[in-house]
């Protein structure tokens, strides 16, 4: 098949050649954006294309279901509660975005991916004769009856704050999903890693198989959303660093309090130790820092406070943030800030 190499990074002073106003900022930050967006996108279509009733082995999710333990069915029941508000999320972002096609195109594949990880849930509860037919349409009607917002969460109801949030809590949903591939695995009686007999057919054991796919497309979403992140932190640097500190000291994964099992739910997350905040820490914080380029909490804490105090008028260019949270001048690498 005939393929397009679509030119996806864009130097700034390619869009922008007079002063670096906040518009000029936006523009730029928008084009970036659309570049995210479209290496995202194709390599959705090409390396995640997949669908739960086509590419999943519900067979043998049948015959290895008796394996599975309680608790591990009451955690994916709840998973699939937190997906079935895909309706929700979408909805939160589309109001957000009226007006930005960009990012309105963008929630809408995203949320069409999001869609298949119920199904998946659902379809990995009822082949592995867990749950029966009427119990999942009871749960699922019992979702509809709350609805989630963004006011349910600190900070996240701008473009930017949307951003931030969905950038951890992608993080966290593919933590969670790798460490239940990793509790099935040990309940089929697998080893932690494939086998060569997995890795030569090309896919994994029953319900394992199902959380290495959601997996990949989770931690698909944290890398589009990281990128976004890091394009307002190029152009927007002390509103991005003021927005990530709301929204990581407020986090929580949506939707818990409204699924259907919350109470049974959240004794398994503690039965089986699952998560905790250290485990937010040390899992899915420090690695989100990380990925930003920053070397801890504390790096973070400083490159908060110098974000407040930097220049208006420094181009994207001419300052760098250091790994210590320090802002240095992109050209004698000098603190800008003292
Ligand atoms: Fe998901
Ligand atoms: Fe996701």
């Amino acid at each position: 098949m005939f393929e397009q190499k679509f030119p996806t990074q864009l130097h700034p002073l390619e869009i922008v050649k007079g002063p670096w106003t906040p518009e000029a900022r936006q523009r730029a930050l928008d084009q970036e954006v659309l570049a995210h967006y479209i290496e995202y996108f194709g390599r959705a279509m090409k390396f995640r294309n997949w669908s739960p009733w086509h590419n999943l082995p519900l067979e043998e999710i049948s015959q290895c279901g008796p394996r599975l333990s309680p608790e591990t069915v009451h955690l994916i029941e709840g998973f699939l509660g937190i997906e079935e508000y895909v309706g929700d999320y979408v909805l939160a972002g589309l109001e957000v975005f009226r007006h930005d096609r960009t990012r309105r195109n963008l929630q809408l594949q995203w949320g069409a991916e999001e869609a298949k990880h119920g199904v998946s849930w659902e379809l990995v509860l009822k082949h592995s004769q867990v749950r029966t037919e009427p119990q999942l349409r009871a749960y699922l009607e019992k979702v509809r009856e709350c609805r989630w917002n963004v006011k349910q969460h600190p900070g996240i109801d701008s473009p930017l704050g949307g951003s931030a949030y969905a950038m951890v809590q992608e993080r966290a949903t593919y933590f969670n999903y790798q460490e239940m591939r990793a509790r099935i695995r040990s309940e089929y009686s697998l080893p932690p890693n494939p086998t060569s007999e997995e890795q030569q057919r090309g896919y994994e054991v029953g319900a394992s198989e199902a959380l290495r796919i959601v997996g990949l497309d989770e931690i698909a979403h944290h890398g589009l959303f990281l990128s976004i992140v890091q394009s307002y932190i190029k152009y927007f640097p002390s509103r991005t660093f003021a927005t990530l500190s709301e929204v990581f000291q407020g986090f929580e994964m949506p939707a818990l309090r409204f699924i259907p099992n919350a109470r049974a739910y959240l004794r398994a997350v503690r039965r089986t130790a699952f998560y905790s905040a250290d485990i937010h820490r040390e899992k899915v914080h420090n690695p989100v820092l990380k990925a930003l380029g920053l070397a801890d909490q504390e790096a973070f804490e400083k490159a908060v406070q110098l974000a407040r105090t930097l220049p208006a008028d420094l181009g994207p260019d001419s300052v760098i943030l250091s790994r210590t949270g320090e802002w240095v001048s992109g050209y004698s690498q000098t603190a800008v800030v003292p």
